[in-house]
């Protein structure tokens, strides 16, 4: 068995020696222009298109929660996977609890209102201020899949009214689902901050957009968690500007890395943070990719095949 490797940033003889020690029968390698050599599985992450176009792979593993970038190549070549090669994604491997640990440190940080005292310290001002009630403090999600799902959980947790938002209905412990276009107007009317976590599809992009963040509960919050192309980055400064939004935190944005003139740096509302809310954990992907292989050579198909027409 073949394996090829491909990653942008990522060091690949990590990778190699993982997926050797995981799998000692394979023959894994870390794919260079050029090299058309037989292999039976890929693990990407960006690829370039003459790395998978013309080769039969039992399956393509990419190195990640989305697969846009992935899709968006196909779109422009489709000729980039032969037809009946699946696509899986990393399902969670360590995500849920990163994605977690960042949504529930900003809504207790704006819910208790820590981010105001930091403010009040630099002007030595001793000044409490109005708590806010935890029943109107309601969370609406964006995307209740895997990462969506683990997020509503956390801040059930804390007591937090949550609520979510997909194309299909949840069950979800004491979670209220909402789905389709046709619900997506109530969910917004009760959201005091909005946590997104969509995959980005032509569907979804732009969706963070005046029209939408105009629905939410007044002075509401954002977290962006997805992708930077959800977000119409010029809406969300007017939607601050008109005091509609109160504070967002971005992990994500249309350029990355942000631009050093972008707005978003200097303005004391938005958090940043460099696009790692939740990161691929080498250790845990390698022991869910080996598990998958391993299933697909006995002819079973693992989770998290991606569906190419839905795009997520
Ligand atoms: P997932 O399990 O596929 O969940 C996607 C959710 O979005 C599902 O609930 C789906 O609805 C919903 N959805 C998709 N299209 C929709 C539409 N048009 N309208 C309404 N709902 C829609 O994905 P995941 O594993 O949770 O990951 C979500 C995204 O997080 C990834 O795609 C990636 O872009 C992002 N991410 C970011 C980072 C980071 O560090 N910032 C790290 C990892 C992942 P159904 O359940 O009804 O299908
Ligand atoms: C990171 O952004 C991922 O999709 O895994």
């Amino acid at each position: 068995m073949d394996i090829i490797f491909y990653h942008p940033s990522f060091k690949a003889e990590k990778w190699l020696a993982g997926l050797q020690q995981r799998l000692p029968q394979a023959r894994v390698r870390a794919w260079q222009p050029g090299d058309d050599a037989p292999a039976d599985y890929a693990l990407v992450r960006q690829p370039p298109v003459e790395m998978l176009q013309g080769r039969e792979l039992k399956g393509v593993f990419a190195l990640g929660a989305g697969v846009d970038d992935i899709l968006g190549q196909l779109r422009q070549h489709p000729e980039m996977l032969a037809e009946g090669v699946p696509l899986f994604r990393l399902e969670d491997t360590g995500m849920g609890r990163q994605m977690q640990e960042y949504a529930v440190w900003h809504v207790l940080g704006w819910f208790r209102r820590f981010n105001e005292y930091q403010q009040q310290k630099s002007q030595a001002l001793w000044q409490p201020l109005r708590n806010f009630s935890r029943e109107t403090f309601t969370i609406g999600i964006l995307g209740a899949g895997v990462l969506g799902s683990s997020v509503a959980e956390s801040l059930r947790f804390w007591g937090f009214p949550v609520s979510c938002w997909s194309r299909s209905p949840k069950t979800i412990p004491g979670v209220t689902s909402f789905h389709g276009e046709e619900q997506l107007g109530e969910f917004l009317a009760g959201t005091q901050v909005l946590i997104n976590l969509l995959p980005n599809t032509p569907q979804t992009e732009g969706i963070l957009n005046r029209a939408l963040l105009s629905q939410l509960r007044p002075e509401a919050y954002l977290i962006n968690l997805a992708r930077g192309a959800h977000l119409v980055e010029e809406d969300l400064l007017a939607a601050l500007a008109a005091g509609e939004i109160k504070a967002a935190a971005l992990d994500v944005f249309a350029q990355e890395p942000l631009a050093q003139d972008h707005p978003f740096w200097a303005h004391p509302a938005i958090a940043i943070t460099p696009h790692n809310a939740a990161v691929t954990l080498p250790e845990e992907a390698m022991d869910y990719i080996a598990e998958a292989i391993r299933l697909r050579e006995t002819g079973e198909m693992p989770a998290g095949e991606v569906d190419l027409t839905r795009g997520y």
